[in-house]
């Protein structure tokens, strides 16, 4: 392909596997025993809903986080972040206060396999001690789950060592509840669900109450398009708890109301426009997207089996419209993107994906137009916003995995 911003595959995956190996074997003086891989997801509907028990429509993507390890023979686990270019130790008796043997502070990136670390052994399992080097290519801050990459590939690494096994599901559930206790972000389980969960070129259709889930096909003719605006956002920063918090306030007031409801998920887009003008207007627009937002994500799965994409892209428009206008977590980038993705041939849907405030658009594209959209897409974002944009056209992958 003419522009080298735009990948189509990841011929990066060696190249980063034989990275970190070598990297573990200047480290440690051995190689690696074991390597394990967790992707990135792209979530195409159902955004900002999972905490509220709505439906998700993520794919795990070909973009992931691996991690070389072997069990450390000492108390402590010595962890290397190629991508951070440092290295740092914890233990099981220093994981709850965040520090390293010499009392100095985790590293932030730390934060994400000591959570793991730190949830397992809350389960009473067991978490020996460990040698790692990992990178990943998920780009981090950018919609497509870099953390539960980490979270998932080290959880894959503690089970190896470990010795027990856990059903994907819960490894997921694991990794939200460090994320949630141990990072101190309110996630939901969406995309340490993806990352764990994911299956090769299907999307995944999650009931994020009953935690079922299946597989749907993404029709033949159609490319998912993944354009990074490379504007940063910081998930801790705040603004996802306050959404979360948002949704929460508005349940307890429609509970006066409608005493039965136990998230946003039991209100109906009629009792809700009946109740809407009793909450405050930060509140309602917060949980109208919301209540909308889990009406449409239900309407996925039909419209993708029949193969009705054109209907099901209008749902990701309007799901940007939304997360942008009610939701209020995009930004001007995210805006341009979707705003020059729409105007292109063969562009079925476009929209930001994941907590937004930066990051990436999700596109759906014919399959024929996907070289075209993609250069002009790039091409016209660079001189509108001067920004260089990364776009990658992504293929759904499998879920976290022990490689060898
Ligand atoms: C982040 C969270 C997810 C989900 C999305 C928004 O990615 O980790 O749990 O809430 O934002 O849909």
């Amino acid at each position: 392909m003419a522009d080298s911003r735009i990948e189509t595959d990841l011929q990066t995956d060696m190249n980063i596997i034989e990275n970190i190996t070598n990297i573990y074997h200047e480290k440690f003086g051995h190689s690696p025993a074991h390597i394990a891989r967790a992707p990135g997801r792209v979530n195409l509907l159902g955004e900002h809903v999972d905490y509220n028990d709505g439906f998700v429509l993520p794919a795990a993507i070909d973009r992931a986080t691996y991690v070389a390890f072997s069990p450390a023979d000492a108390p402590h686990s010595t962890l290397a972040a190629v991508d951070f270019d440092q290295q740092a130790s914890f233990s099981a008796e220093s994981i709850s206060t965040k520090t390293q043997p010499d009392g100095s502070p985790l590293p932030e990136w730390t934060l994400y396999p000591a959570g793991v670390m730190w949830a397992l052994m809350e389960e009473k399992l067991l978490v020996p001690s460990i040698n790692a080097v990992f990178a990943s290519d998920v780009p981090r801050g950018s919609g497509l789950s870099s953390s539960a990459s980490v979270e998932m590939a080290f959880a894959i690494a503690w089970q190896t060592l470990g010795g027990w096994t856990l059903p994907p599901m819960k490894r997921a559930l694991l990794g939200q509840k460090a994320e949630n206790k141990y990072v101190g972000v309110n996630c939901g389980i969406m995309d340490q669900f993806a990352s764990a969960c994911g299956v090769e070129n299907k999307l995944l259709l999650l009931d994020c109450r009953s935690l079922e889930w299946k597989t749907v096909p993404l029709p033949d003719n159609v490319s998912i398009v993944i354009a990074d605006t490379t504007v940063r956002r910081k998930l801790t920063s705040g603004e996802y708890n306050k959404r979360r918090s948002a949704c929460e306030e508005a349940v307890r007031l429609l509970q006066l109301n409608l005493p039965n409801i136990k998230s946003l998920r039991d209100v109906s887009v009629d009792n809700f426009n009946r109740l809407a003008k009793k909450l405050p207007d930060e509140i309602e627009k917060r949980a109208r997207h919301v209540v909308e937002e889990i009406g449409r994500s239900n309407q996925a799965e039909t419209l993708l089996k029949v193969g009705n994409i054109q209907n099901f892209g209008k749902l990701m428009n309007e799901c940007h419209v939304s997360l942008r206008d009610l939701y209020e977590v995009s930004c001007p980038e995210l805006d341009v993107m979707v705003r020059i993705a729409q105007s292109l041939e063969g562009c079925y849907g476009s929209r930001l994906t994941g907590a937004g405030f930066g990051g990436c658009t999700v596109n759906l594209v014919a399959v024929e137009h996907t070289e075209q959209f993609a250069n002009a897409l790039a091409k016209g974002f660079e001189s509108e916003t001067g920004l260089r944009p990364n776009i990658y056209i992504t293929a759904a992958s499998n879920g976290a995995e022990l490689l060898k």
